[in-house]
């Protein structure tokens, strides 16, 4: 067992759901904190789980004291009901995680952005994403993983029906995507959380980016 410790963001999502189950279970860790909305009425030795307000995560600076942080949150237009509201959630969080991490000198940051990430794309989700990804890399954490998934694959607790139907699509199609085009293959949660996993176990400084082939090869 290596003595190492992680904080991870996202517990009750999709991604960060895996990723616990992998954090929980691995060799790697010895402590494992949940920063959460709302209790996930999980016991586990390794397990110690804050449930905070967002808007104030400064209040919990001791808690960066970790080796590794993870960063599996977001929403949907949908959900946050405004583009400032999703803004808050999947920008302005993680850019404060990140700087927290780097104040009490996390070795390591890891992040789920997406694929098409760029900050001149004229689509919201997209330039949100990649200005996300430009912003990180000004903050110059010692050692950045940006996981750019194509379409997330895995059970969830809700309905997504843009998604259900890209799914069931590019499921029918999944032959196309050889080449060039492996980068968009839909990809299943759970590799992109081992993928998280393993990179936190790898290389060291510097700026990493793992499109969703890379992510899959990682896992
Ligand atoms: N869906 C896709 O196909 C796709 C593709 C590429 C990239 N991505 C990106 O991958 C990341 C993970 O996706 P996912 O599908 O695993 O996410 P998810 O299942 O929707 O989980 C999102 C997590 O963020 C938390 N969260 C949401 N709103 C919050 C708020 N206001 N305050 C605090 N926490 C909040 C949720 O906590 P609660 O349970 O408390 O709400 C949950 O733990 C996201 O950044 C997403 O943009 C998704």
């Amino acid at each position: 067992m290596v003595d190492k410790s992680a904080l991870l963001f996202g517990a009750s999502g999709l991604v960060g759901g895996e990723l616990l189950n992998c954090l929980l279970k691995g060799n790697e860790y010895s402590k494992v904190i949940i920063f959460v909305r709302k209790s996930l009425d999980l016991k586990h030795p390794k397990l110690e789980e804050r449930v905070i307000e967002f808007e104030d995560l400064s209040r919990h600076k001791d808690c960066f004291e970790v080796n590794d942080v993870f960063c599996c949150l977001g929403t949907t237009i949908k959900k946050a009901k405004s583009q400032e509201a999703f803004k808050k959630v999947d920008v302005e969080y993680p850019l404060e995680i990140a700087r927290l991490s780097k104040e009490m000198r996390a070795e390591k940051f890891l992040i789920i952005s997406s694929m098409g990430a760029n900050p001149k794309s004229s689509v919201f989700y997209s330039r949100m994403k990649g200005f996300l990804e430009q912003k990180l890399k000004e903050i110059s954490i010692k050692s950045l993983h940006i996981f750019r998934p194509s379409l997330l694959l895995g059970d969830r607790n809700e309905f997504r029906f843009g998604e259900s139907v890209s799914s069931f699509l590019t499921k029918a199609i999944s032959f196309v995507f050889v080449g060039t085009l492996k980068k968009y293959k839909p990809i299943e949660a759970k590799t992109v959380a081992n993928g998280m996993y393993k990179a936190a176990q790898g290389k060291s400084d510097g700026i990493y980016t793992y499109l969703s082939n890379e992510i899959a090869e990682l896992s």
